[in-house]
């Protein structure tokens, strides 16, 4: 069984080498599995237990021209979220990083569970377009600071490199 225990886990909690740990092992555990459902829900376990403060993190996935729930830990979220609307419809629209210190000041913000109070979200791209989204979620006002927003970014090269095509439908029919 793959185990990712804080004994494998080098680097302290929010160090760039704690977050390249993380990359190296999520690498490891969805390497020759080319089931991308499988390996977002994997990940998504992987780095709910393994990220201090936060209260959910998971997947949107672009369908038909929408984010559509995907993997995720934590609370039951909403499900589709048009582009251009909160803060992953905006990571969508801009194909930028939103780092959000306060989401009660993020106009369109949608609060999926009350409880949080800060937001990080990845656009993640294939072929140029953005595929699906990378939303965390804190508790804690201005939980992400740049260099988790650094951290987080070195995982896109492996979450893009994953099996997009099998599910792509980005656009509206
Ligand atoms: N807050 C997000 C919605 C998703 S939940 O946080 C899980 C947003 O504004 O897009």
């Amino acid at each position: 069984m793959f185990e990712i225990t804080p004994s494998t886990t080098t680097g302290a909690a929010g160090t760039l080498e704690h977050y390249h740990s993380l990359t190296s092992q999520l690498t490891a555990l969805t390497a020759g599995e080319p089931d991308i459902i499988a390996n977002l829900a994997n990940i998504s376990a992987v780095l709910f237990e393994h990220i201090d403060n936060i209260n959910w993190l998971g997947f949107y996935i672009m369908k038909h021209g929408e984010l559509v729930l995907g993997p995720f830990q934590g609370k039951v979220a909403c499900v589709r979220i048009p582009v251009g609307q909160g803060v992953c419809g905006t990571a969508v629209a801009t194909g930028a990083v939103q780092r959000v210190e306060n989401v009660h000041e993020f106009a369109g913000h949608i609060a999926c569970d009350s409880a949080s109070e800060s937001e990080l979200v990845l656009p993640i791209k294939y072929q140029g377009e953005v595929v699906a989204v990378l939303d965390i979620d804190s508790p804690n006002l201005n939980r992400f600071s740049k260099l988790d927003q650094q951290g987080f970014e070195l995982m896109l090269p492996l979450l893009e490199s994953l099996n997009w095509h099998s599910i792509w439908k980005p656009h509206a029919e």
